[in-house]
């Protein structure tokens, strides 16, 4: 490493610590300026800017690994980029090149390379790209201006002892309406989400599960990750609906349940009245990577899958392969894997 920082990476959380260098490239006229490295985390915008009044804003997420051999790599960083353009489309906003974003990512590890936590610490190097839409405007409309920027943030691993299943229950909100912005990662659809997060978490659960907004009959994310299930039958499953954010996280573990585990992998409905179809349940995303579900809470009763204190053969074996890929040491499909 380059530089020393004075970081306790096995104590790391997932809390904001001001990293050394942020991307930053701004669409005006019509297109892309060439972007660049800067010191400042403060942005000066104007007070009339979308991104303030009419959420015209989307961002990412996505890790930065630290390799046996020192080396660092990314994990499927063109699949965020494309997420990214599907959120910039839904809401009016221009897209961001794809070598674009892949090029902002790659700066902002370089830039910050001694900010990536050791190999075997189980921490890694959040990354946060992010479009606002800025500029002068009051009328609701799109904004004459954007802003793409990237950060990193020094992340520690989402459990600490180990992997530990988490129990979850089912909201009474919804984050996302049935034909609105919930397949995109746009903030409105996590400002709608505290407040059923606060009710699951005051009630020692931790986090909620959202239903399909139409009916109410069928699961769809937990939290901030999706939901996947694996059946009596040793299938994998999960939910499929325009309103569930498509995770990377679980497209990944669906290719992983299929050809590393020889499981058959179907997106299909999942009921909440029938949650017994399943064995074992997860949650997974980059944050969560996976986060077991030990039960979920619903009409006052708790339906356990596996076990409330330890983790399925199935999902220990997923998260050994999964992070195997991400952090080097299990040979990963090819495209995976973008070394720094
Ligand atoms: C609502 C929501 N669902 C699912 C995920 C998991 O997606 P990914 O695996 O791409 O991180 C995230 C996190 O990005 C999320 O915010």
């Amino acid at each position: 490493m380059s530089k020393d920082v004075n970081i306790d990476w096995s104590n790391l959380g997932f809390n904001y610590i001001k990293t050394d260098y942020r991307y930053i490239s701004v669409w005006k006229d019509g297109k892309w300026d060439e972007g660049k490295l800067t010191e400042d985390n403060m942005l000066t915008i104007s007070e009339a800017s979308t991104a303030l009044h009419y959420g015209q804003q989307c961002f990412e997420g996505l890790k930065a690994y630290r390799r046996k051999d020192g080396k660092i790599q990314l994990f499927r960083v063109d699949r965020n980029a494309k997420r990214m353009n599907d959120s910039n489309k839904k809401l009016l906003m221009p897209e961001v090149p794809v070598e674009k974003f892949i090029d902002a990512c790659m700066q902002v590890v370089r830039a910050n390379e001694h900010f990536v936590p050791p190999y075997g610490s189980g921490a890694t190097l959040y990354l946060r790209p992010f479009m606002i839409g800025v500029g002068n405007n009051i009328g609701v409309k799109p904004a004459p201006e954007y802003i793409f920027s990237v950060f990193a943030v020094p992340v520690g691993p989402y459990f600490k002892e180990g992997l530990s299943p988490c129990n979850f229950m089912i909201a009474d909100y919804d984050r996302a309406a049935p034909q609105g912005t919930g397949g995109q990662k746009v903030g409105g659809n996590y400002a709608a989400s505290l407040h059923p997060h606060l009710i699951a978490a005051e009630r020692g659960f931790a986090d909620c599960i959202y239903l399909d907004p139409a009916t109410h009959t069928k699961i769809e994310e937990v939290g901030a990750a999706n939901f996947f299930g694996i059946t009596k039958n040793n299938e994998f499953v999960t939910p499929v609906s325009p309103s569930i954010l498509p995770s990377i996280t679980k497209y990944s573990l669906m290719d992983i349940a299929r050809d590393y585990l020889k499981m058959p992998v179907y997106e299909r409905d999942v009921y909440v009245d029938n949650l017994d179809e399943f064995k074992e349940a997860g949650a997974c995303g980059t944050a969560a990577v996976i986060t077991p579900i030990g039960g979920i809470e619903y009409n006052n009763e708790l339906h356990v899958f596996h076990s409330e204190k330890e983790v399925g053969p199935v999902i220990k074996e997923l998260y050994r392969i999964l992070c195997g890929i991400q952090f080097g040491d299990v040979e990963a499909p090819e495209g995976w894997i973008f070394e720094v």
